[in-house]
């Protein structure tokens, strides 16, 4: 892996073993987002910060990005990538919340935010993307992407079709809540909170065999981050399967298929603040 985090640092590992798979799907929208070579853009929630150091790329040399998020131990990973990938200069890390972000009005030309804000599970969607437009100069673009779907069981669409209707698989939607927070209703939001021509595209990753090791590893994380917690809300049978295609130590793991094929899907929400 290209980004050495230790294992024993587990949400910061997993962020950095999914760049694998996650890279081209964050390329696809930064092109679609065609951030103004020079201009200043906030990464809010920025994890270790892969996803500010592509944008940063993208502006160019006279442009920002400030990734923006509540684990100053995320952070500290942040800034050693950045000087890693000769980027200090370019990027910076700031230490703070979301919900009050800690820059004044109309600080940044776009803000967007990767897998954070947007699940209303974890954070009230219409304040935090409010807060997002506050800090983003008129015209500029906020932008929300979140993971949204994937088909990783080739050969058992049965079997995936029953993980992908459990709690853990809805997640991070949550049984039970307003269909209106599903995070899929995003347009919604943005209308309501008066954001202009909002926008969203599916974006789509897929991988094949052979697989390299570092994807290997990744999409082993994946499984067990969509479903390795499911164990309570499956048949002891759907478990065991789910188990004998999981596991790498598995004469059936799925990713020793030598046909393996799976894809991921990513929806990538945009509008403009107004004039
Ligand atoms: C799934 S990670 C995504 C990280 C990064 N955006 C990426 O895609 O690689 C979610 C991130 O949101 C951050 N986060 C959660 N709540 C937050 C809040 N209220 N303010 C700032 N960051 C927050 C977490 O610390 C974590 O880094």
């Amino acid at each position: 892996m290209e980004w050495e985090v230790p294992e024993t640092d587990p949400y910061a590992y997993s962020l950095a073993l999914a760049h694998a798979w996650r890279e081209p799907i964050l390329a696809d929208a930064i092109q679609d987002l065609d951030p103004l070579p020079g201009s200043r853009g906030l990464d809010a929630g920025c994890g270790i910060g892969l996803p500010a150091l592509m944008l940063a790329e993208a502006v160019g040399p006279g442009g920002h990005v400030t990734g923006l998020d509540i684990s100053p131990r995320f952070l500290a990973y942040g800034e050693r990538f950045a000087e890693q990938a000769g980027l200090s200069e370019r990027v910076s890390f700031k230490d703070g919340d979301v919900r009050q972000v800690p820059f004044n009005d109309a600080s940044f030309d776009s803000a967007w935010s990767v897998d954070c804000v947007g699940y209303a599970a974890i954070l009230e969607p219409l304040p935090t993307i409010q807060e997002l437009a506050r800090v983003v100069k008129p015209g500029g673009v906020v932008a929300l992407l979140m993971y949204s779907s994937q088909q990783m069981l080739p050969g058992y669409p049965e079997l995936e079709a029953r993980l992908n209707a459990t709690p853990a698989g809805i997640g991070p939607f949550k049984p039970g809540m307003r269909p209106e927070r599903h995070y899929y209703r995003a347009l919604g939001w943005f209308r309501e909170l008066g954001l202009e021509a909002p926008t969203v595209r599916a974006l789509v990753g897929s991988v094949h065999a052979p697989l390299s090791e570092d994807l290997r590893l990744a999409l082993a994380g994946l499984l067990d981050m969509r479903w390795g917690g499911a164990r309570s809300e499956l048949s002891p049978e759907d478990w065991a399967d789910y188990l004998r295609l999981s596991q790498p130590d598995s004469p059936e793991f799925v990713l020793n298929l030598p046909d393996y094929y799976a894809f991921f899907t990513y929806s990538l929400f945009q509008g403009r603040v107004a004039r």
